[in-house]
């Protein structure tokens, strides 16, 4: 390490911190730039910018982990940059190349390697991509110029509680339409989110549930995760739908559910009026690991699955193989870890 931080690893929450240098690339002209590391965490952008009047932007969200030797890695940041090429489509912004992508998150971590937490605190270096449309502009149309950049934060659990069970209610608001954005990590879907996320808070629940947007009878969502239940036959089972964010952990587990864990995995409709099918279910995300749910408001009566306090067998399992390959304690599959040199 270069530098010493007098951050407090244990205590750290999901909040921003300045760290010292973020990367920033300019799109004109048809092409990105080479792109350079900057100290001034302030962008200066026209006040008529499409991104801060129509919504077109997007961004990402993917940690980098220290290992029990001290090195520290990436996980599955290619499919982070995957997963922001097709937001980029879905608002018509210039994708930025795999890469690009990952060469601009390495340099971001290895500028500010002072700030990626110890191994055994807990915590991590969350990175932050960014793609916004900026340049003059009035009518509503894309923008003349794009800026890319990923800035870094170190961070600890997401849900207060970290891996304790914590309840959740339905919400009556949508997030995404049935053909609309709910695919794209693209900041409307969450401004849509900031309400229904207060008033299921101001209840006391962690967060709420989004349902299908067409009918209101199939879980979507999990607040900013997605969802997974633990059925009695030990199926891991998550919802399918268009308008669900591709969560890469929720992919990453239902690989791990399957080939570590030898279960059966389904991705299908997870009916509310079935929620008893499901004997553990959890919240999955790169924020959110694995959050244990508690229980489930429906109709004002709470649905508890294993417990209200601890955390299921399978859950437990699933979170360990996960995190235990994050953090580089066990072996992942092939071409998940990207080691930061
Ligand atoms: C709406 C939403 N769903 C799911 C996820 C989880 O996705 P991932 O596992 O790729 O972090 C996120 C976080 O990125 C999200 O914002």
């Amino acid at each position: 390490m270069s530098k010493n931080v007098s951050i407090d690893w244990s205590k750290l929450g999901f909040s921003y911190t300045k760290t010292d240098l973020r990367y920033i690339s300019m799109w004109k002209d048809g092409k990105w730039d080479a792109g350079k590391l900057v100290e001034d965490n302030m962008i200066s952008i026209s006040e008529s910018s499409t991104a801060l009047h129509y919504g077109q932007q997007c961004f990402e969200g993917l940690k980098a982990y220290r290992t029990p030797n001290g090195e520290i890695q990436l996980f599955r940041p290619d499919e982070n940059a995957k997963r922001m090429q097709r937001s980029c489509r879905r608002v018509l912004m210039p994708e930025i190349p795999v890469d690009k992508f990952i060469d601009a998150c390495m340099q971001v971590v290895k500028a500010n390697e002072h700030f990626v937490p110890p191994y055994g605190s807990g915590a991590t270096l969350y990175l932050r991509p960014y793609v916004i449309g900026v340049g003059h502009n009035i009518g509503v149309k894309p923008a003349p110029e794009y800026l890319f950049g990923v800035f870094c934060v170190p961070v600890g659990p997401y849900f207060k509680g970290g891996m304790a069970p914590v309840n959740f209610t339905i919400a009556d608001m949508d997030r995404a339409a049935p053909h609309g954005t709910g695919a794209a990590k693209v900041g409307g879907n969450y401004a849509g989110s900031l309400l229904p996320h207060e008033e299921a808070v101001k209840r006391g629940f962690a967060d709420c549930i989004y349902l299908d947007p067409a009918t209101h009878t199939k879980i979507e969502e999990v607040g900013a995760a997605n969802f997974f239940g633990i059925t009695k036959d030990n199926k891991f089972v998550t919802p399918a739908s268009p308008s669900i964010l591709p969560s890469i952990t929720k992919y990453s587990l239902m690989v791990l559910a399957e080939k570590y864990l030898g279960m059966t995995v389904e991705e299908r409709d997870c009916l509310v009026e079935k929620l008893d099918e499901f004997v553990e279910t959890g919240a999955c995300g790169t924020a959110a690991v694995i959050t244990p749910i508690g229980g489930i408001e429906v109709d004002g009566k709470l649905h508890v699955f294993h417990s209200e306090t601890e955390v299921g067998p399978v859950t437990k399992k699933l979170y360990d193989t996960l995190v235990g390959i994050q953090f580089g304690e066990i072996e992942g599959p092939e071409g998940w870890i990207y080691k930061v040199k």
